[in-house]
């Protein structure tokens, strides 16, 4: 039986036991077949999250339900299977360094209790799927950055999972890989995964133009489709400071009082009057209406 949503967060409280508060009232739901960015600083709260979603913690109030099953409720025994419909991967990979690559990706099958002839056919089409078929029996030792976290994809996808969850999965990698990593999970879900991505980086969040979840000290402070690492709309400090989107460089340029026209007519953008410090918030949001409007053509197309 299907399910409107793969997770229902409802009014999430998550207090540790040293005092700390690392969710505040936090509610959204995810429809299968999302993917989904979870952004905020560090201790913003977004791996509480994500241990919350694996039954690693449990939330003080507040229900979470996962492909309809009621977490707060589900007896410990249940745990293993309903976390085998998670794939999980890591900022540090997990690898277990004294199994090959090929064992590190059937040891997720067999701890399930696989059998071997399944292991056996579906190890080599998910190292096939991460471009890792010709390593399957080198050591993690021997891998690259890049390939030991597509190992960790492989492990992770070998299940068959209908979730993702990936806490800060680029990391430990440089920007190409981590371009590469993305690439691979947008892939994955348009398979029909659903993914969740907890991460810090700018420049993958604002080209991806993915749904976007914000924390703030434990507070969801913005939930928001086909989105940047910053708000669009709005004229708050962040903004300002940081940018976002398709207006960024040109907030950076006023605010680096570099020669604006020069650059605008380096690309070719002739007609883009160049913005005085009153325009800023109207660019904003003009930047937010030519968005709105480029995708109900996508939608129309
Ligand atoms: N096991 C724990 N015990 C106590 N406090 C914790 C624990 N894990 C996380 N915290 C605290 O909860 C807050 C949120 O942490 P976390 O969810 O790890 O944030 P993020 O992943 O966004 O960096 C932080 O203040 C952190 O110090
Ligand atoms: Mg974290």
């Amino acid at each position: 039986m299907g399910h409107d949503f793969i997770i229902e967060l409802k009014d999430i409280v998550k207090v540790y036991n040293t005092g700390v508060s690392a969710l505040d009232h936090v509610s959204f739901n995810v429809r299968p077949g999302e993917f989904i960015f979870v952004i905020g600083e560090s201790g913003a709260g977004k791996s509480t999250l994500i241990k919350l979603l694996t039954c690693e913690e449990k939330a003080n109030a507040g229900k979470i339900f996962l492909d309809g099953f009621d977490l707060s409720r589900l007896p410990r025994k249940f745990v293993p299977f309903l976390r085998r419909k998670i794939g999980m991967i890591f900022q540090d990979f997990r690898l277990i360094e004294g199994k090959t690559v090929y064992e590190n990706v059937a040891f997720a099958m067999e701890i399930i209790g696989s059998k071997p002839a399944a292991i056996k056919r579906r190890v080599p089409l998910a190292l096939t799927q991460v471009g890792l078929r010709n390593k399957a029996e080198v050591y993690p030792n021997q891998l690259s950055g890049g390939e030991a976290q597509r190992l960790g994809i492989a492990r992770a996808i070998v299940n068959n999972p209908s979730l993702i969850l990936a806490d800060e999965p680029t990391g430990n990698l440089d920007p190409d890989n981590g371009e590469a990593i993305m690439a691979l999970l947008e892939c994955i879900n348009r398979e029909g995964t659903t993914v969740i991505a907890c991460t810090h980086d700018k420049a993958l969040v604002d080209r991806m133009g993915k749904r976007v979840l914000e924390f703030l000290d434990g507070k969801l402070v913005r939930d928001e489709s086909h989105s940047t690492y910053a708000a669009q709309l709005g004229c708050s400090d962040r903004v300002f400071k940081e940018g976002s989107g398709p207006c960024r460089d040109f907030v950076r340029q006023w605010e680096y009082n570099t020669d604006l026209e020069d650059e605008l007519k380096r690309r070719r953008l002739k007609d883009f009057k160049v913005p005085q410090v009153d325009d800023m918030q109207k660019l904003i949001i003009d930047s937010y209406e030519r968005r709105a409007w480029r995708r109900q053509n996508r939608k129309k197309r």
